[in-house]
């Protein structure tokens, strides 16, 4: 009696811990893929007979059918999605079905799958991420003069104009985008055939199963084929990359939404309402957005833990290697899209910006630039005279533009009323027309450039 259950309940919770259709039924088109591919090459290898190749292929586009139409039964009792639609092919067309596994194993499959879904998620999001950019870019068009301040320690530096800064997002983007194609052309080589971990016996073509399911050619080493995920945290890195790039926008959209700050609006399409406070509107989704780069470094960092101590080859750890990247893909896809809807929506506060642009003595650079290019003073010297300027405006309680002549003469006789040419926002912008500059003729030229680029 009681020996029936003890050795019941260590079963079930056995299944419990090994079972992982919950979650990598979402490698299932992949897997059919996979076996397809398989199949195929079999047959043309002589491997398998032409007969059952045919029942095999005809069984796995009715799976397929049955998965579009939502009717495949996952079943935890078959543990994974390998063993699932093997177990539904044999339901279908009987013993041949025994012969699709003929000269491949789980880890071969596993890793080829999972490969697979990488892929197609890096290409995806390579595309979520320029979707991005495009609405960046719109915005930086429309604002390619439109001045605020640029900050250094979150403290006013030197004005800038609101399209030179959502450039700057631009190009982080656009460093994303490439590092996700970068991932996916690495990963590009094809798994299968490495069998269990030492190659298989049969004659069969790895190049042909390679080729078919879109890979550059087969992975070199039989060993490496199952026992690596670096294409996993390659990936996650660079998703991560493009979390973090992603909250600081989203941190500097809930600073600008301030009415401290007021530098932008968004419409109610972007906002949340408070059940207590009715004046308020919160930027909610910059702020999940914002969060979730904690879930995408917590996904790479689990992976990273999981994969960094195994023996080769294949350990069943590796196992837990697709729920990191399905969360971390599945969070960052919806972060891109809010991003964009965001940016899409986000309307600036040109009067707040420009005002706050001549705040905080934001022109004191040009006024010491003048200072070496009209009277030749060397620029250290200029820096000190500056700050002495800055010094007095404080004390008068103007600002630079504001501060009178008599009293930047008694800093230095030689300053002229020309100097006023540069101490405003406007001109100091104007004035930035080195390569990559704020002057707004550069910034339209470097949205002209990623226009170009951008399909
Ligand atoms: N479900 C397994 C995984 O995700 C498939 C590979 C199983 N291989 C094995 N030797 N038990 O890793």
């Amino acid at each position: 009696m009681w020996g029936g259950r003890f050795s019941d309940k260590p079963a079930e919770l056995m299944q419990a811990i090994n079972v992982s259709i919950g979650f990598d039924r979402r490698l299932a088109a992949q897997d059919l893929a996979g076996s397809k591919a398989h199949a195929a090459m079999l047959q043309k290898t002589g491997v398998i007979t032409s007969d059952d190749a045919r029942a095999i292929l005809d069984g796995l586009e009715t799976i397929g059918a049955e998965l579009a139409a939502g009717t495949f039964p996952f079943r935890e009792e078959f543990e994974d999605i390998h063993m699932n639609v093997e177990a539904r092919l044999r339901e279908l067309i009987g013993p041949a079905a025994g012969r699709l596994h003929t000269a491949r194993s789980r880890n071969d499959q596993v890793a080829l799958d999972f490969r697979m879904w990488v892929r197609e998620a890096c290409a995806r999001t390579g595309e979520q991420v320029r979707a991005l950019q495009r609405a960046l870019l719109a915005k930086a068009e429309a604002n390619a003069a439109t001045i605020m301040p640029g900050f250094t320690h979150l403290q006013p530096a030197q004005p800038v104009t609101f399209g030179h800064h959502l450039m700057a997002y631009v190009e982080m983007f656009g460093r994303d985008a490439s590092r996700f194609a970068d991932a996916g052309a690495r990963m590009n080589e094809s798994p299968l055939g490495a069998a269990a971990l030492a190659g298989s016996s049969f004659p069969i073509d790895r190049h042909m199963t390679a080729e078919a399911l879109g890979f550059a050619r087969p992975t070199a080493n039989s060993l490496d084929s199952v026992a690596d995920r670096d294409f996993a945290l390659e990936s996650l890195a660079a998703a991560a990359i493009c979390a973090i790039h992603l909250s600081r926008l989203a941190e500097e959209i809930v600073i600008w939404m301030t009415p401290q700050f007021g530098f932008i609006r968004l419409t109610d399409a972007f906002t949340t309402g408070s059940s207590i406070m009715p004046q308020k509107k919160n930027p909610d989704a910059a702020e999940l957005i914002r969060a979730k780069a904690g879930r995408l470094l917590g996904s790479f960092t689990q992976l990273a833990v999981v994969m960094k101590g195994l023996p080769l080859t294949y350990s069943k750890d590796m196992q837990e290697d697709k729920v990191p990247v399905f969360e971390a893909f599945d969070a960052l896809e919806l972060s891109l899209r809010a991003m964009a809807g965001m940016i899409a929506d986000m309307q600036p506060i040109v009067e707040n910006m420009a005002k706050a642009a001549g705040a905080g003595f934001s022109t004191a650079t040009d006024l010491a630039d003048w200072l070496v290019r009209e009277l030749g003073l060397p620029f250290r010297e200029a820096h000190h005279i500056t700050g002495a300027a800055v010094k007095r405006a404080e004390q008068l309680g103007v600002d630079l533009p504001g501060l009178p002549l008599g009293d930047l003469q008694a800093l230095e006789p030689r300053i002229g009323a020309g100097v006023y040419d540069v101490l405003t926002p406007q001109a100091s912008v104007a004035s930035r027309t080195s390569y990559g500059g704020t002057a707004p003729d550069q910034v339209r030229a470097q949205i002209q450039r990623w226009k170009e680029r951008l399909p």
